[in-house]
């Protein structure tokens, strides 16, 4: 059994707040899983996480509004370039139709890699998504009144990291977190974890002459990517490994309240996390109603009143 369960959540660092809700919630049919704040730093900007009803790890991607503190990420490498949801085989017709009448530019970016039919389009921000379709994905779909499930997405099916160098983070992505190499198309490298279905893959694209981007968080790249673990030992022995890799710069555990977080970069540059999904989203909202209201962890929860006036109401 492998010590990664695929992945748990991807966090991007976008404009504003209400249009980040539009697009994963009235374009994508994602669920608000949950609305509360920046655990870092001083000033309140939200996190916004969105997924399936349930909040399932692997169908995470969550938000840090940054246009309200106007700080900007650079795109380029050492980043996950794309984010890649999964539809099902044969759904790509109905999401041209729904892009064009919504007014998304989309692109058939590659009509196959590894076998798989893609259609290209982009966060407000920026930021570039796949939408892949693939009849390997069980995973419950993410309904909305517009979106019947026949067509609806699944979850994160991969991401795709831009890289100016492969060969160390190749041999990274075995020897640490034991995904296989799958297999290479033109300048992309497949990685599987488990049986290798939506959920359990991870790409490089290897661009050597892309400039490389920034590691903070700020508007306009994904910041980082959270591979579920089981819980705080199992955390632990992924950070003993890559110490005794000579990867020296993995953090402690830190509370994020819903979970426990380990952060360490790999060797292309890219922010991975280590998530444990043993605390859930169920600590501060009944399932059936994650999202609903403002939450806040115990230690932020007397600035209720304060961190909310900083930020600007967003309706779902
Ligand atoms: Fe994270």
């Amino acid at each position: 059994m492998s010590i990664i369960k695929g992945f748990h959540h991807l966090t991007a660092g976008v404009r504003h707040a209400q249009e980040d809700v539009d697009f994963y919630v009235k374009l994508l049919g994602q669920s608000l899983v949950k609305k509360t704040v920046l655990l870092d730093g001083e000033d309140p900007i939200y996190h916004l996480y969105y997924g399936n009803p349930q909040g399932d790890a692997g169908t995470l991607v969550t938000s840090f509004p940054f246009r309200q503190k106007g700080v900007m990420a650079r795109p380029g490498s050492g980043q996950i370039r794309v984010i890649n949801y999964s539809v099902p085989q044969g759904a790509l017709a109905f999401w041209r139709a729904r892009f064009k009448d919504f007014g998304i530019v989309f692109s058939e970016v590659e009509v196959e890699r590894f076998g798989e039919q893609r259609l290209r389009f982009e966060h407000p921000c920026g930021i570039e998504f796949d939408l892949v379709a693939s009849d390997r994905d069980m995973r419950m779909p993410c309904v909305a009144a517009d979106i019947p499930a026949e067509f609806a997405i699944r979850g994160v099916h991969s991401i795709t990291l831009s890289l100016r160098e492969v060969a160390e983070s190749v041999i990274f992505m075995q020897d640490a977190l034991d995904f296989r190499y799958a297999g290479q198309s033109g300048d992309f490298h497949r990685f599987e974890v488990g049986d290798g279905a939506p959920g359990l893959v991870v790409e490089f694209q290897h661009e050597p002459d892309r400039l490389q981007g920034s590691s903070i968080y700020g508007e306009g790249t994904i910041h980082h990517v959270a591979f579920a673990v089981d819980n705080v030992e199992e955390q632990m022995r992924i950070k003993e490994r890559l110490m005794s890799m000579g990867h020296i710069d993995a953090s402690e555990s830190v509370n994020r309240n819903y979970f426990r977080s380990m952060y360490f970069k790999m060797p292309g540059g890219v922010m991975f996390e280590a998530a444990t999904t043993d605390i859930g989203f169920a600590i501060d909202e009944e399932p059936g109603h994650f999202g609903e209201e403002f939450q806040l962890p115990p230690w932020l929860r007397e600035r209720e009143e304060e961190l909310l006036g900083r930020l600007e109401p967003i309706s779902v």
